[in-house]
Parts: structure tokens; sequence; C-alpha cells
């Protein structure tokens, strides 16, 4: 295969409990799910690696690197380097995540090129080997592979699918300005850091989700670096007031932030809780579901209405 796509959904955390500093990292224990906001990666055998990206939608992608230290070619260097092989590609992002926003977006595009450069030189890399690269990469980056509903635990790399019955639907409220992860890390630690972690809360979260109700799922979702990005980011409040004066069934902060999520009963009361905030100045917001499928191949479009007739023929 000459060209190959693979599409990568944006991923919350339905709860984001952060415990002490250990070697670099807190230990979590966190759920994941991944929700219908999508960066394609898009893959070509070339003599140098390379990164260009083509915003969707309007998004500002002025802070995504271009040169060696993006992700994606960090994936394709570690991935060659498993391989023994000394091979490169050319990689176009197609970014509908918004960037450093706490949806993982650098993430789901390292996990798409993994994937998408597998397929394009056909090395047949077996999932556990995936997943080993994944979490050398990156912490969230296994799930980005996994995507659906899962738990994670260790530094979040270490991740297993949960039970899921909903359908869930999100507004997302993306933020113009980034926060960087490490810098709310380092404010949570400021802040007193934290004591040991409570298994119970993500037992609680667990069971909502396999009940498929909002009502059980709404009173506990939590993300333990609320405080810390509000502290960086007091602006953030305001926006958590007005979602729940435009009808959030429950606000949640999106990873590290800045991006605000709020929890609605179904997709009309999404829409609608997105037509209120557009009220409030915020026009950039959009209706999400989760949860969505991982890192998956893009089929090509058809040629168009003749060669699909001879395809289908
Ligand atoms: O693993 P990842 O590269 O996404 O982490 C980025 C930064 O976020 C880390 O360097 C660290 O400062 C912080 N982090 C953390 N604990 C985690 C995950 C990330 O402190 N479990």
């Amino acid at each position: 295969m000459s060209v190959v796509t693979v599409r990568a959904a944006a991923k919350i955390n339905l709860r984001l409990g952060v415990g002490p500093l250990r070697d670099g990292f807190h230990a979590l224990d966190t759920v994941y799910q991944a929700i219908s906001l999508y960066d394609d990666v898009t893959v070509a055998d070339a003599p140098d690696w390379s990164v260009a990206v083509r915003p969707l939608g309007g998004l500002d992608c002025t802070e995504v690197p271009t040169g060696p230290e993006n992700l994606v070619v960090r994936a394709g260097r570690l991935l060659t380097g498993h391989h023994g092989l000394d091979r490169a590609a050319a990689i176009t992002i197609d970014k509908g995540i918004p960037v450093a926003g706490g949806l993982a977006g650098g993430s789901a595009d390292a996990a798409a090129a993994l994937v998408a450069l597998d397929r394009l030189w056909d090395l047949g890399t077996s999932d556990e080997d995936l997943l080993a690269l994944a979490a050398r990469l990156g912490s969230d980056i296994p799930f980005s592979l996994l995507g659906g509903t899962a738990r994670g635990t260790g530094r979040g790399e270490l991740v297993s699918p949960v039970v899921d019955a909903g359908s869930w639907w999100w507004v997302v409220v993306p933020n113009p300005q980034g926060l960087s992860t490490p810098a709310v890390y380092a404010e949570f630690d400021r802040l007193g850091g934290a004591g040991a972690l409570a298994a119970e809360a993500s037992a609680a979260v667990l069971a909502a989700l396999r009940g498929g109700r909002w009502q059980d799922l709404a009173p506990v979702l939590e993300n333990d670096l609320t405080s810390a990005a509000l502290s960086l980011r007091p602006d953030l409040a305001l926006i958590r007031s007005e979602l729940s004066a435009a009808g959030a069934r429950a606000v949640l902060l999106s990873g590290s932030g800045p991006t605000m999520l709020a929890l609605a009963a179904d997709r009309a009361e999404a829409d609608r809780i997105r037509g209120a905030l557009a009220d409030f100045g915020h026009e950039d917001t959009v209706v999400a579901t989760g949860p969505v499928a991982g890192a998956h191949l893009v089929e090509p479009e058809p040629d168009g209405p003749e060669d699909g007739a001879v395809a289908g023929a």
C-alpha cells in the first residue's frame, strides 16, 4: 500500500484520580473514554521524515510542531528501531482535535502513526508490542490505540477495557489558550499533592457505566486536576458556571484542561446546551458522543461514480 490513513479519537477522563509523584510521574487511577472528535494521520513512504498539519474547521494549529519532536515522528522512529529498519515517511495530520486542550490530540496522532506505518510497511507488529511502544511514547497513547472506555492505572499507560452500556453525549468547550500538562501536574504538587488513591471512586464510575444511565454517571464524574487547572486559569471557573447555567447535567475538566465538558442526557439536550453556550459567547463548542473506536484504518474514498460502478460490477 503506498498511502495509508488512520483515524484516532480524542479522549476524556470520566475519573482522573491522581496519586503521589514517583520518578517524574504521578500514579493514576483513571477511566478513559474515546469521544467523536478525530485526527486523521496519513503516511507515505519518503526518503526523510516530514510532518504537515492541516487544521479542520478553523482549528488553531500554530503550536503543533512540524519537526522531529512531533510525536508522530518519534512514534515512527521507535517503530523502525523496533524492527531494525532504516525507513522514513511523509506524515500529514488532518487535525480535528483541539490542540493543548487536555483531549490527548498529540497522543491520538502518535497512536494513529504507529498503526498507519505498521500497515504501510506491512510489519505485522503484535498488539502487545504496539501497546508497549505506545507506552514508551506517552502515558495516554496506549489508550488512544485501544479506544472505547477503559480503566488506566500505573501512570495511565496500563489500560484494560471496561463494560460501557451507555451512549453518552458531551458538549466540548475548547479554549483558545492551551494549558501545559506538566505545568498542571506541578501546580497540583505545589497545592499539596495527593494522598493515597481511592479505588472506590473509579469503582463508582465503572458501575455507572455498566448501568448506562446519565443520572448515575453525573454525580460520580471527578477530576483531581481541577483545582490545579483552575489555580493556573481562574477564568475556567466562569466557564464552569456558564455550563451549569446552560443546563449541563455535570461539568468536568477534560484531562489537564483547559477544555471543559458538559454531560447531557441525550443528543437533543447536548444541542440545546451548545445553543445556550453560544449566548454566553462560546461559539466554537462541539457536541461529541462516546465511546467510539480507537485508532483504525480509514479506507480510501472511491474515486468517483464511474470508478465506483466498475468496482461494484
Ligand atoms: O506521559 P506524557 O508524556 O503524556 O506526560 C507528560 C507530562 O505530564 C509528564 O512529563 C509529567 O510532567 C506529567 N504526568 C505526570 N503523571 C502522569 C502522566 C503525566 O506527572 N501519570
